[in-house]
């Protein structure tokens, strides 16, 4: 199938805003610094995930699915954007979580619930009892287990259930973000803007590898280059075998190899913090710089990642010194709001008295 030929449902707003960042150009001394705005993508608080369930809620919608089920960690993003992507287009909305369920509900979390989203915690706590050699294997099977039963509760109900991948991860998917390219592409030339690179998230890699892809095809005038947002994070290898299955499917024409992918790690302070989720006090100052410059906020979970290697990059000229760049916002901000990150930004941002004046009656 040509990729020009596959059909979407509307789930978010496409042509998101690309924008320049002024103050952040000025502060860095470097090129024109540009943001695209997939955390606009309007649904729900919106994020990259819209882009995809446009193609994943259209081949539910053509195959006779009643209910969208997917999988994350307690507060994905992408979670939250399924789950109204159901609502939006009649489908009923399945939430299947890693982990524990928490004593307080937050973030996504919440957002998924008001949405009124039906929610399963597969809780592996006790796994670690198993010995651990044989405890991912444990956990992987209770999931599938799990899976298993969940659907088949909706089954008995007569429903057909999508079971779609975390972070929408698949060939249908990733037909979002190649598509975006084009989008970009235009905005460039409608706005007079030249860019030689893309700073991309690379979580479950659909994102990274549907821009790539599309970059290859639409012979993109920027390199994508990907910031892993844990440290434990998919190969070139594996990706690049990912991004030879869509061109195939999509009759791209293209092969990509291990070494054609652009990753940055970071050095000393990687920039995908310490762990999945976990908070860590320097992607929060980069938070706080982007919110502070532009006004913008990114999250600490992915956003907050890559824009720490955004500026990473310009500082060590892997973005050539006067180069224009674009960073991807692919959305997130809910996390913001999530009790763990909550209680963490308490010490470095409410624990002085710098620009805060309290005045008594
Ligand atoms: C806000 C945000 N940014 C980036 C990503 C990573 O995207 P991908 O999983 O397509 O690599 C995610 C994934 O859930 C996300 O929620």
């Amino acid at each position: 199938m040509n990729i020009k030929d596959l059909q979407r449902l509307p789930v978010g707003y496409l042509n998101t805003p690309l924008e320049f960042m002024p103050h952040l150009t000025e502060t860095m001394q470097t090129g024109k610094l540009y943001i695209k705005r997939d955390d606009m993508t309007g649904i729900a608080l919106g994020g990259n995930k819209a882009r995809k369930l446009d193609y994943l809620v259209r081949y539910a919608k053509d195959n006779g699915y009643t209910a969208l089920m997917t999988f994350g960690g307690v507060q994905t993003n992408h979670g939250r954007l399924t789950m109204a992507a159901a609502i939006k287009y009649g489908l009923k909305p399945i939430l299947v979580l890693k982990g524990a369920k928490p004593d307080y509900c937050s973030g996504n979390l919440i957002l998924s619930r008001l949405m009124g989203a039906d929610i399963y915690f597969v809780d592996t706590t006790e796994a670690e009892k198993v010995p651990q050699e044989k405890q991912d294997a444990a956990k992987k099977q209770f999931l599938e287990e799990c899976t298993a039963k969940i659907v088949a509760k909706y089954e008995a109900q007569g429903d057909k259930v999508l079971n779609i991948p975390v972070g929408g991860q698949g060939i249908i998917g990733s037909a979002g973000y190649i598509q975006a390219i084009p989008e970009i592409m235009q905005q460039m030339k409608e706005q007079n803007i030249t860019a030689r690179y893309l700073v991309s998230g690379y979580g479950s890699t659909g994102t990274f590898a549907g821009l790539w892809a599309g970059a290859k095809y639409y012979n993109a005038p920027f390199e994508v280059i990907g910031i892993p947002i844990e440290p434990d994070y998919r190969t070139k290898e594996e990706t690049a075998e990912f991004i030879n299955e869509l061109s195939q499917y999509y009759d791209m024409g293209f092969k990509c190899r291990p070494e054609d992918i652009h990753l940055e790690i970071g050095g000393a302070h990687p920039y995908g913090g310490v762990g999945y989720n976990e908070p860590d006090p320097i992607t929060q100052q980069y938070i706080k710089m982007l919110a502070e410059q532009e006004a913008i906020f990114v999250d600490p979970c992915y956003t907050g990642k890559v824009f720490h290697g955004f500026i990473d990059l310009l500082r060590r000229g892997v973005i050539p010194h006067g180069e224009n760049a674009i960073m991807l916002h692919t959305g997130g901000a809910p996390g913001l709001w999530s009790k763990e990150h909550l209680d963490d930004m308490q010490k470095q941002f409410w624990s002085d008295e710098e620009n805060i004046t309290v005045l008594k009656f």
